[in-house]
């Protein structure tokens, strides 16, 4: 209820917070990539002590590398595999805050490299949990999974926290394997009933299809969308009518921060699972996104193959209420806003301080109005 009452009182997203990232050790997994480098943007704009832990970017065009993220933050190359690094990195920095990002996260790639992605997302999740429970000072570990744990029965309505996992293909197979260690280790590590023991308190979170500027992963939507109309080639459409629940990356990671808040300030009713999942209006098919992003961007044309011989569910929906309702959080951008900031950050990127343009847009997001 604490919560709530401050989510009625705040007139911003950043009142939201009063403060509360200023000073604070984080730690992220995964910083170089695409949603960790827009957390580790945000959180350093709050004032944050941030420390990096990931591979290498891919590309020299990343929103990590042009927002000169290397020189903002405490920053480490290291395999989440590695145990050792890790542990060291905690040793040294003793995170107040733990955000689990890295992983293998393409489902087609997961196909083709499941020992990989399996290795990463279950044994580096595994690594970064003994690496909690052996650091004292860290207080709350929020885990990245996704929409993609729960078994996909294809429903119309939303999976619920308590619904079944499951996952057709290695990637999200993986990623309800995360899940059920996490369930593990917050029985058997993190109990709330022994919270008094402990004092730790560990999330796991499952966001729908994440979309927004500086993300140039292969076979994800909106980066393959881009390189076709930079190169002037039709954008080549395997499931068309595939129905996903789309959303900006500032969506989930408001909810990121504010569960993590939540969690250290308040305890106990924060411990478990959390969907941050769109709207029905941010629920549509792969050619409705495609065609709004064309009309955004004021070029590019669709090329329908249906070619798709992988298995990919063909609708996944995913039910927010426990957010809404304990976390005060729901969405706020619609699919057109969503698409138009996503546009406005890859027509920007070689023009503009990306840094800068990054903030502005968490600025824009923190200043809305409430819904
Ligand atoms: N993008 C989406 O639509 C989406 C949706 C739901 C969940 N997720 C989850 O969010 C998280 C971040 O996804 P993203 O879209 O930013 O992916 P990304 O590929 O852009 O970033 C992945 C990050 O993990 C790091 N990483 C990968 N393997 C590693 C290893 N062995 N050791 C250390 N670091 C390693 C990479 O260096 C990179 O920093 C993932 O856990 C993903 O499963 C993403």
């Amino acid at each position: 209820l604490n919560g709530i009452k401050t989510y009625l009182e705040a007139k911003t997203l950043t009142d939201l917070w009063n403060g509360f990232y200023k000073g604070k050790n984080v730690l992220i997994t995964g910083h170089t990539g695409f949603k960790g480098s827009w957390l580790a943007i945000w959180l350093t704009h709050l004032g944050a002590n941030v420390i990096g832990y990931s591979l290498e970017p891919h590309t020299p065009q990343d929103n990590f590398v042009l927002s000169d993220l290397e020189h903002k933050i405490t920053h480490y190359i290291g395999d989440i595999r590695n145990s050792e690094t890790l542990q060291a990195v905690f040793e040294s920095h003793k995170p107040d805050i733990v955000f689990h990002l890295a992983a293998q996260p393409i489902v087609r790639y997961s196909y083709t490299n499941p020992v990989l992605t399996y290795e990463t997302n279950v044994l580096g999740t595994l690594n970064v949990l003994e690496a909690i429970r052996h650091t004292p000072q860290t207080k709350t570990g929020i885990i990245i999974t996704t929409d993609k744990c729960y078994k996909n029965k294809e429903w119309i309505y939303g999976y619920r926290e308590n619904d079944e996992l499951g996952g057709f293909d290695p990637y999200s197979s993986s990623k309800a394997c995360a899940e059920i260690l996490v369930s593990s280790y917050r029985d058997s590590y993190f109990n709330t009933n022994e919270f008094e023991k402990h004092g730790k308190i560990i999330a796991s979170v499952r966001a729908g299809n994440v979309i927004g500027g500086g993300d140039w992963a292969d076979d994800r939507i909106i980066p393959d969308c881009i390189r076709a109309i930079i190169a002037n080639k039709p954008i080549v459409l395997r499931s068309p009518f595939s129905i996903r629940p789309w959303q900006h990356v500032l969506e989930p990671l408001y909810g990121y921060l504010t569960l993590a808040q939540r969690a250290y300030a308040h305890g106990k009713l924060y411990s478990g699972a959390w969907n941050f999942g769109p709207n029905n209006n941010g629920v549509t098919t792969v050619e409705d996104l495609v065609t709004t992003l064309i009309e955004a961007y004021g070029s590019g044309e669709i090329d329908i193959q249906n070619t798709n011989k992988l298995h990919e569910a063909a609708i996944l929906l995913l039910n927010s209420d426990k957010s809404n309702k304990l976390l005060g959080w729901r969405p706020k951008w619609s699919v057109p806003e969503t698409v138009e900031k996503t546009v406005e950050w890859y027509k920007s990127y070689q023009f503009e301080d990306v840094y800068h343009l990054c903030t502005e847009q968490i600025e824009e997001y923190c200043n809305s109005q409430l819904q």
